[in-house]
């Protein structure tokens, strides 16, 4: 018998999860970028933080190892192969860090990783401590395995630190896990070694586990400053976890191999070790072709890695004595990672300003907002766009400024 029409007649409608923004509608920014580009009007794109399009040789071989034969047996295992976790032990000793294999699991991203690790650590409801500014993408990853991201204050006094208090207040008997980033996205500051004890006594004291977001860990902007930074897998009290991966250590976001290493006191790593491994084996989410072909990829990585560290180094030097001959303006210190952050002067929104960037003097650069900067104005801009480009960019974004100063005198 067939249906009655009326009982079952499609409603074209479906309800979605609130996990979802509900308004995915883009930005004016977006708008300008996409009008700029249609009238082939050229753009210089100080957004670019995809390192594969920012000229670097990659070797032409370099991701041959994706095809060994290993690759065509599946070998589920939780945390992923033991060569591939002992490859990765080899890369934490690089940096000075001791840690057992069997405290490491793998994951197909550092967003992976925090997805995994969410699951783990916290019910729906429970809060996760992030800084700010910091990654824009904190929101959704928050989000989606709903959790609730509630900020804490970065300031910057020539330097940024860690707002003690705001963290200390930002704290509640829901607070599940305190995030850091080390060098942060877009800040460029390491956690010291002093900070990062307070926060390690901060999270033994109220339960709280600390998840160190360490893929830029590699790259510095001021020789040294690595080593002035804490080292998060020799706490003795909090549980702790520290993420890395492909994704910037060797500019290879599109391989999709991430980490996550695990410290602490031993009991705790241990229980946290079992319940993770139940949760990474209902997942399984990394590829074994990149297992397999994990420990020659990282044996590759200083050649790009090298490229990247001198283009930064470049310029960032360049943004700083740039910035410096136009007084209203400044480069903040940063001590490391990819990005740059430019102060201006606040002559209107932030978003009237690289929307005027766009569509006046052909640059396009993020707002600060866009990583929840405290007050206006700021513009942050990527490290990674070649030099000349980067260069001829960053003047375009003075010049720009300079003018409407001018028409404002
Ligand atoms: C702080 C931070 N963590 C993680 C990532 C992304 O890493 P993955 O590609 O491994 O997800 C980024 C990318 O920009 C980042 O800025």
């Amino acid at each position: 018998m067939r249906p009655r029409r009326g009982a079952f007649a499609s409603k074209q409608e479906v309800t979605f999860s609130s996990r979802v923004p509900a308004d995915l509608g883009s930005n004016r920014l977006a708008h300008a970028v996409h009008r700029k580009r249609a009238k082939g009007e050229p753009l210089v794109d100080l957004t670019e933080s995809n390192p594969t399009r920012a000229g670097f040789e990659y070797r032409s071989d370099l991701l041959a190892p994706l095809a060994h034969p290993r690759g065509l047996v599946y070998e589920p295992s939780p945390f992923g192969l033991l060569e591939a976790r002992r490859a990765i032990a080899g890369d934490y000793q690089r940096r000075g860090t001791t840690i057992d294999p069997e405290r490491i699991a793998l994951s197909a991203s550092t967003s992976d990783a925090y997805s995994l690790l969410f699951k783990l650590l916290a019910d729906a409801g429970d809060e996760v401590l992030v800084p700010r500014p910091s990654y824009p993408l904190f929101d959704h990853l928050t989000r989606l395995d709903e959790v609730t991201a509630i900020p804490y204050d970065l300031e910057y006094h020539d330097g940024w630190t860690i707002d003690q208090s705001s963290l200390e207040r930002a704290v509640t008997p829901r607070t599940r896990v305190l995030l850091i980033v080390s060098p942060n996205n877009p800040t460029g500051s390491f956690v010291k070694a002093e900070e990062l004890d307070r926060l390690q006594a901060i999270c033994a004291a109220r339960d709280v586990v600390l998840i160190a977001d360490e893929v830029f860990s590699d790259y510095e902007l001021q020789p040294g400053a690595r080593a002035s930074a804490g080292r998060v897998l020799d706490s003795r009290d909090a549980l702790v976890f520290s993420l890395g991966g492909l994704s910037k250590s060797a500019g290879l976001p599109q391989v999709k191999l991430g980490w996550m290493a695990i410290g602490g006191p031993d009991a705790l790593v241990d229980r946290a070790v079992e319940r993770l491994e139940l949760v990474c084996d209902t997942y399984l989410s990394v590829a074994t072709p990149v297992q397999a072909a994990a420990a020659e990829l990282i044996g590759h990585t200083a050649a790009v890695r090298s490229q990247i560290q001198t283009r930064i180094a470049a310029n960032y030097r360049s943004l700083v004595e740039q910035t410096a001959t136009v007084p209203a303006c400044r480069a903040l210190h940063a001590e490391g990672g990819w990005y740059g952050v430019l102060q201006v002067p606040s002559l209107g929104s932030e978003e009237d300003l690289v929307v005027a960037l766009v569509e006046r003097a052909g640059v396009l650069a993020h707002p600060g907002y866009f990583f929840d900067f405290a007050r206006e104005s700021f513009l942050v801009v990527s490290l990674l766009p070649p030099e000349r480009v980067f260069a001829d960019g960053v003047s375009r974004v003075l010049r720009h400024v300079e003018s409407r100063i001018a028409g404002h005198a």
